[in-house]
C-alpha cells in the first residue's frame, strides 16, 4: 500500500477502505509513516471528512494503536465525563466525587491545559503533592480503594492520538469534526468505562463557537459511542463567560472544594451537579433525573461527596488538609483589585481573552513544555447579567510577576463588555442529545 496514494485518494474525496485506515494509523504510530504524510492526510480530511464507516474504522484504529484498559475484573458500572474545553472549567473536580460516592467507578483520564482553556491535570497538581501519573498498576489500585482515580493518558493509551494531536495543533487541523470526534472518543472508549456523559461547549470560550457546529460535534461524538456499544449522552453547554468565578489552577480547586461543601450554589456547581446526575442516570442508581438531581444534593448536604475527594487526593499523594487550609496552597506574591469603569449591566465577557490572560500571567501554557504556576488567576466578581456601578469590584487578580499585572490590567477589564440596559444570564445547559437524537 502507498500512503501517497491514500493521501490522494482522500484529497480527491475517495473513501478509505477499513485496510487502508488501519495501515495508515499503525504506520504513523509506528512511526513508519513520516509526519508531513501525516499532516497531509490530516488537512485531506479536514477539507474531504469521514463518512460513518470509515469514522467508526479510524477510531478502532486509534484505540488500538496502544493497550486498551481492561476494566472487566471490577465489577459495577464504570462512567466517566468528557469536556469539548474552556475557561474555569472545573466540573470534573466536582462530579467524580459526587458520582465515586454514589458508588459508581469513576475511571476518569484527564488532560493538560493547551490553547485558552485550563487542564484537570495541572489543577490537581496546585494540590501539593497530588501525584497525576500513575502506573497502570497504581491506577487500579486507587480506582479499587476509592471508587475513582483522577490522572494523566499512559504513555501505552491511545499513542496515535498523542502524535496525530501534537500535528495537528501546529498544522491547522484541530477543527475538524471528524478529527476531534474519533480524538476524543478513542481516548475514552480506551478507557475500558460503560458510560460517558459528554459536555459540549459552544459560545466565546469554546472550540466550537457556534451552536450548530457544538451540536453537529455531540451528534458524532454520541454516535461513535453508540456504536461501540456504550451508553452515551451529550450536553450542550454555554461557555460564553467563564464558568464560576475562579480562573486559575489552585483557585479553580479551591472554587470545586466550596461547592463540594455545599457553600456555593453558581453556574458550575449546578453544571457540575446535572454532569453528575446524568452519570448517576447512565449507572441506574435512579429512574429519572430528578431523583439523580436530589440524589447529588444528599451526597453534598451529608458531606459524603467532600470526603470523597479528600480521599482520592489522600491516595494520589497529595495533602488533604489543602482543601479545607487554603494558606497551604502555593500562595500568589501580589493581589489586585479591578474597579468597574462604569455603571450598566454585564452584557458580555470576552471568555477567550480572560483564558489568554491566564496564560500570559503564567497560568497556562503556549506550549506543551511549558511550566503552569498554581498560584496565579482572576476570580471573577461580576458575570452576564449583573448590574455593577463604576468602582465596584469586578475582578481580583492573583500574580506573581508585577509588571505582567500591570500590563493585563487594561485588557481584563476591557474583557467586561458594560451596556446600559438589563440582560439575563443565559441558560447554562442548552439541551441534552442522546441516542435517540442520532439514530
Ligand atoms: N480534545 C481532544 O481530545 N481532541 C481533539 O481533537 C480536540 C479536543
Amino acid at each position: 500500500m502507498q500512503v501517497f496514494e491514500l493521501i490522494r485518494n482522500k484529497r480527491d474525496g475517495h473513501i478509505l477502505s477499513a485496510e487502508e485506515i488501519d495501515f495508515f494509523i499503525q504506520g504513523y504510530a509506528s512511526g513508519d509513516i513520516p509526519d508531513y504524510q501525516a499532516a497531509a492526510m490530516a488537512m485531506a480530511i479536514f477539507f474531504k471528512g469521514l463518512n460513518d464507516e470509515e469514522l467508526m474504522t479510524w477510531t478502532q484504529a486509534m484505540i488500538h494503536s496502544g493497550d486498551v484498559m481492561d476494566l472487566g475484573d471490577i465489577e459495577g458500572y464504570k462512567v466517566d465525563k468528557h469536556s469539548t474545553g474552556g475557561v474555569g472549567d472545573k466540573p470534573s473536580l466536582i462530579l467524580a466525587p459526587i458520582v465515586a460516592a454514589a458508588g459508581l467507578w469513576v475511571p476518569m483520564i484527564s488532560g493538560r491545559g493547551l490553547g485558552h482553556t485550563g487542564g484537570t491535570l495541572d489543577k490537581l497538581e496546585s494540590i501539593p503533592g497530588f501525584q497525576v501519573q500513575l502506573s497502570s498498576e497504581r491506577f487500579r489500585e486507587v480506582l479499587r480503594g476509592c471508587g475513582m482515580v483522577l490522572a494523566g493518558q499512559t504513555e501505552d493509551l491511545v499513542p496515535a492520538d498523542r502524535k496525530l494531536y501534537a500535528l495537528r495543533d501546529v498544522t491547522a487541523t484541530v477543527a475538524s469534526i471528524p478529527l476531534i470526534a474519533s480524538s476524543i472518543m478513542s481516548k475514552k472508549l480506551a478507557e475500558g468505562i460503560d458510560g460517558l456523559v459528554l459536555d459540549v461547549k459552544f459560545g466565546r470560550g469554546a472550540f466550537m463557537q457556534d451552536v450548530e457546529s457544538a451540536r453537529a460535534l455531540a451528534k458524532t461524538l454520541v454516535s461513535i459511542g453508540s456504536r461501540m456499544g456504550k451508553q452515551v449522552v451529550a450536553l450542550l453547554t454555554d461557555m460564553n463567560q467563564p464558568l464560576g468565578t475562579h480562573v486559575g489552577n489552585s483557585l479553580e480547586v479551591i472554587e470545586a472544594c466550596e461547592i463540594l461543601q455545599g457553600r456555593v450554589d453558581n453556574d458550575v456547581a449546578q453544571l457540575s451537579f446535572r454532569l453528575a446526575a446524568e452519570m448517576l442516570l447512565l449507572g441506574g442508581l435512579t429512574e429519572d433525573l430528578d431523583g439523580a438531581m436530589l440524589l447529588v444534593d444528599e451526597l453534598i448536604q451529608s458531606g459524603a461527596a467532600f470526603r470523597k475527594f479528600q480521599e482520592v487526593v489522600t491516595a494520589q499523594g497529595g495533602d488533604p488538609r489543602t482543601l479545607e487550609d487554603y494558606g497551604r496552597f502555593p500562595q500568589a506574591k501580589g493581589v489586585a483589585v479591578l474597579s468597574a469603569p462604569d455603571d450598566g449591566w454585564v452584557h458580555g465577557i470576552a471568555c477567550q481573552a480572560i483564558g489568554r490572560l491566564g496564560i500570559r500571567l503564567g497560568a497556562g501554557r503556549t506550549k506543551v513544555s511549558d511550566p503552569v504556576d498554581p498560584a496565579v488567576g482572576f476570580i471573577l466578581h461580576r458575570k452576564i447579567g449583573d448590574e455593577v456601578k463604576a468602582g465596584d469590584r469586578l475582578v481580583t487578580v492573583y500574580y506573581n510577576d508585577a509588571d505582567l499585572a500591570d500590563e493585563i490590567r487594561q485588557p481584563l477589564i476591557d474583557c467586561f463588555e458594560i451596556s446600559d440596559s438589563p440582560v439575563t444570564a443565559p441558560p447554562i445547559v442548552l439541551e441534552k442529545l442522546g441516542v435517540e437524537d442520532v439514530s
